[in-house]
């Protein structure tokens, strides 16, 4: 059966609505997305690579320059240990176990003595990194850490410029304490996954 002319205009006024739908949604519906789906490899990312860092990590508590301060000191903290004592750092990340070897980077952020029946640190820390390609780039890492176990592990749980999407563990060794002064220097292993 013929159409007749009336249902051909009819349709073509459907079909020209449908199509300036499209024009509009497609000029100005971008606008309007919340979340949009990205290429990962257009984004740049390619390949996870693993990376393996050692760095010394040392505690200054004491002398003309500590880089490492108590900033809560919770009451009676000798009856529990010291439990909630909350301590600031910004210290410094060696090649070697020499203070004064090859700066590589610093550890900025806090500890928290967060158990009250052994010496167990709740750790949030960035390591800012200050070598090579690296520059610029950090490292963010959380965890407990239980001092004086031979090896502690924690998390890394994110990173910025080459250490976007990182994930991965450091374990933390101590090389030397000065119960004294409370002076440390740990080496730190770090496997990092990043891109
Ligand atoms: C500290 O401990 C003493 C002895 O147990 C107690 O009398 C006092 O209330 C405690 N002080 C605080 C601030 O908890
Ligand atoms: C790291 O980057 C900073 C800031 O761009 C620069 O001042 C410094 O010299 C760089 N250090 C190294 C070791 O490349």
């Amino acid at each position: 059966m013929a159409k007749t002319l009336f249902e051909i205009s009819f349709s073509f006024t459907i079909f020209s609505i449908f199509i300036s739908q499209c024009l509009i949604l497609a000029i100005y519906g971008k606008q309007d997305v919340f979340g949009q789906r990205l290429s990962p490899t257009k984004h740049g990312l390619k390949k996870e690579k693993l990376t393996h860092f050692k760095v010394y990590w040392h505690d200054v508590l004491g002398g003309p320059k500590p880089t490492a301060v108590i900033v809560v000191n919770p009451p009676n903290s000798t009856l529990n240990g010291g439990f909630g004592s909350v301590t600031m750092t910004d210290n410094a990340l060696t090649m070697r176990p020499e203070l004064n070897s090859k700066l590589v980077g610093r550890s900025q952020g806090f500890y928290a003595l967060a158990s009250q029946t052994e010496v167990g640190l709740l750790m949030a820390m960035n390591f800012a990194i200050m070598e090579g390609k690296y520059n610029g780039s950090t490292i963010s890492i959380l965890g407990r850490n239980t001092v004086f176990s031979k090896v502690r592990e924690m998390p890394i749980i994110g990173g910025s410029g080459l250490f976007r999407f990182a994930r991965g563990y450091v374990q933390a060794r101590t090389h030397s304490l000065d119960i004294n002064s409370g002076d440390a220097c740990v080496e730190y292993n770090v496997y990092v996954m990043h891109y």
